[in-house]
């Protein structure tokens, strides 16, 4: 028992946390820890390559609202289990505009302050500052008793002078926020300053933006929520939009990204023979995949599927507890997040014992026509929803030639039948970039009713999954599951596959294979 602690009920439930940890508290060792350290490094870091993009990106917001304050929080550490976190990953709208990746910073906000039209940064409408908790010093509490933020715990992190120097932003401490975000705020009719902020990203920023709101407003009762939150997702929607193109940092990041995965995707085919003979076996090809996400990159982009047998016709099979059997397909669909955040996202489905059959064969070849015909369209002009298009034509035609459609192709093709989609339910692209499924929250038509444009970075991810519970096709397709996801960056010339490293053709597959053998 720590003799320091009060031994009795008395104890608020929320410091019992710390019992285990028996930290003396008096002054001689509180004296004691905070002295004779070696001073922190002084060195700043050199201006880091994506600055200048940052803030391009973030004087492209800045044109959109004009005369507002705009508030962009990291978002905070987040519980795994009682005082076990996540590892910390920032929202991607403030990853984009300061340019932070890896593990930076719990609790921090971007805040974009409006100036005067033409006189904020680079010739914007606003001045940026990001607040965050700097490293406390070696001679403070902080140093050695906070488990979450001590660099006695978690490594040094961060000084004002260091993000300052490497992101080119202006930076404060976080204990400034509180004012930055509520002052002056009101109804811009009489001279208030208006706020738009990314909400859901950390809680306490939502709470201070709202108490804001409602402390100096006119008439709070009659504060109009439904109207405030369209003022947010105006935001929200801008920072989503403007990802829909990527820059050259950017796509030189995806790069990154799928090099590092088509690395992974070595591991796992030259993990197959262990996992056929182990009672988990996607559980080694998952294992296989993840060393190489954590050690060329920050992570994985999101959870890996590593979906063998039937369980590959269950699309987002991330429970990866099930055998891998000689003669069966696994399909894989993961995609390592580079250091920077972004992220691959790539799918092959690859026969266990190193050769399709017959039947494994056919289905495979459908995809890939699918996927062929979805990239021969994704050029600049066409709209983004032509891929898709191009895609359930070949799977619709594909699946009448073999007798499994109830109609004739074109009747599943009308947007009345679509019989096609039982195995097919999900789309042939998405954005790709900081988010698996990047751009989300962009407008309908910048998004799936947009056109194509150079700079754009997207999915082409055709799949055909007959189940084995599927009283509606021969008994034959049953157990087969196939998705063939490529990356894919427009260019004016037309598509380029980003993943191209990978194969795709069944006989390049095969080949493939083999050559990692043994
Ligand atoms: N891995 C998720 C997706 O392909 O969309
Ligand atoms: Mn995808
Ligand atoms: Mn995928």
């Amino acid at each position: 028992m720590n003799q320091t602690q009060p031994a009795s009920n008395d104890q608020p439930i929320e410091d019992r946390v710390n019992n285990r940890s028996q930290r003396p508290t008096s002054e001689a060792f509180k004296t004691f820890m905070a002295s004779s350290w070696a001073p922190s490094s002084t060195e700043l870091p050199a201006r880091a390559a994506v600055a200048d993009h940052a803030a391009l990106r973030r004087r492209a917001v800045s044109e959109q609202f004009t005369g507002e304050r705009l508030v962009i929080p990291a978002g905070p550490l987040k519980v795994r289990s009682n005082d076990t976190d996540y590892r910390f990953r920032p929202h991607s709208g403030f990853a984009h505009l300061t340019g932070l990746g890896l593990d930076h910073e719990p609790d921090a906000v971007l805040v974009l302050e409006p100036t005067a039209a033409g006189a904020g940064d680079d010739g914007g409408n606003h001045h940026a500052t990001l607040y965050f908790r700097p490293l406390a010093g070696r001679n403070t509490e902080q140093f050695y008793s906070d488990a979450r933020s001590g660099e006695f715990w978690i490594g040094a992190r961060p000084t004002l002078a260091e993000f300052k120097a490497q992101l080119g932003l202006d930076t404060a401490d976080i204990t400034e926020l509180e004012l930055a975000i509520t002052k002056d705020v009101g109804d811009p009719k009489i001279g208030g300053m208006s706020i738009r902020l990314v909400r859901k990203a950390d809680e306490n920023v939502d709470a201070l933006v709202d108490t804001a709101r409602f402390n100096t407003a006119q008439n709070p009762e009659e504060l109009d929520l439904s109207e405030l939150d369209a003022l947010d997702d105006k935001l929200t929607e801008a920072l989503s939009e403007l990802r829909l193109l990527k820059d050259a940092w950017e796509i030189e990041q995806m790069k990154v990204a799928i090099a590092a995965t088509a690395a992974g995707f070595e591991q796992v085919v030259k993990s197959l023979p262990r996992a056929a003979a182990h009672h988990r076996g996607e559980r080694v090809v998952e294992g296989a995949f993840f060393a190489r996400a954590r050690e060329e990159g920050n992570e994985l982009g999101y959870d890996t599927i590593a979906a063998a047998g039937n369980n590959a016709t269950i699309l987002h099979w991330t429970r990866n507890n099930g055998t891998v059997v000689e003669g069966e397909m696994i399909l894989v669909d993961a995609g390592v997040e580079a250091d920077s955040l972004y992220t691959a996202d790539i799918t092959r489905t690859l026969p266990v014992n190193g050769t399709y059959s017959e039947i494994q064969r056919k289905v495979y070849q459908a995809v890939l026509d699918a996927a062929d015909a979805a990239f021969a369209v994704a050029v600049p002009g066409r709209k983004f929803r032509d891929v898709h298009t191009a895609a359930m034509e070949v799977l619709a035609d594909r699946l009448q030639a073999w007798g499994l459609l109830p109609v004739s192709a074109e009747v599943a093709l009308s947007a009345e039948g679509q019989q096609h989609r039982r195995w097919m339910p999900h789309g042939t692209s998405h954005h790709l970039g900081l988010d698996v499924h990047d751009c989300a929250q962009a407008k309908r038509e910048l998004y799936v009713d947009g056109i194509i444009t150079e700079g754009m970075v997207f999915t082409i991810e055709p799949g055909l999954y007959f189940k084995n519970e599927d009283l509606a096709i021969p008994a034959e397709y049953r157990g087969i599951g196939v998705r063939i996801e490529d990356d894919v960056l427009i260019t004016a010339d037309g598509p380029v596959n980003l993943s191209a490293a990978l194969p795709r053709t069944p006989e390049a597959v095969e080949a493939w294979m083999a050559s990692l053998a043994g």
